[in-house]
């Protein structure tokens, strides 16, 4: 799916999957053992990985409201 929709009970978080592959092209951001599933994905991790990176580069969402959309 271009778009991944990640289930979270404070709100849904619609990931624009193709987007990032193209605007990152190394999978292996997110992807540490190959494609597919990721082991241990979650609120942790989403935090950590997707948050993190869009506060060092400034560029994406870092409230929880705009990726925790009820
Ligand atoms: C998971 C809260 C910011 C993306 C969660 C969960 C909570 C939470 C409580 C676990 C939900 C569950 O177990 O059902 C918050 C709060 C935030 C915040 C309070 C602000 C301080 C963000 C931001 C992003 C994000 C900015 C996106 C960059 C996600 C994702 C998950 C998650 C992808 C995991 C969903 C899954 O397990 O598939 N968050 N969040 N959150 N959060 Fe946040
Ligand atoms: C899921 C491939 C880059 C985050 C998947 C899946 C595949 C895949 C095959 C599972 C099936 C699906 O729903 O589509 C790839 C390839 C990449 C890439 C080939 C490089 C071109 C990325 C990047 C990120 C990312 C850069 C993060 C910014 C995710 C997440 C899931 C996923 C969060 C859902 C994981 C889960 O449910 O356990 N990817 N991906 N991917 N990908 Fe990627
Ligand atoms: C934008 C979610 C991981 C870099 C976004 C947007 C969302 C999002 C919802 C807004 C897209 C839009 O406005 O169309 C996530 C989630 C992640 C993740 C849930 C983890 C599974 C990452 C990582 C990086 C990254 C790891 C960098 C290494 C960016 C950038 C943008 C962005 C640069 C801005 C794109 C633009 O404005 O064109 N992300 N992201 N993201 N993300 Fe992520």
């Amino acid at each position: 799916a271009d778009v991944i929709s990640l289930p979270a009970k404070n709100g849904n978080v619609s990931f624009p999957h193709k987007k990032h592959q193209e605007l990152l092209k190394d999978c292996k951001k997110c992807h540490e053992k190959g494609p597919g599933k990721i082991e241990g994905f979650g609120k942790d991790f989403a935090h950590k990985t997707c948050k993190g990176c869009h506060e060092e580069g400034k560029k994406g969402p870092t409230k929880c409201g705009e990726c925790h959309k009820k």
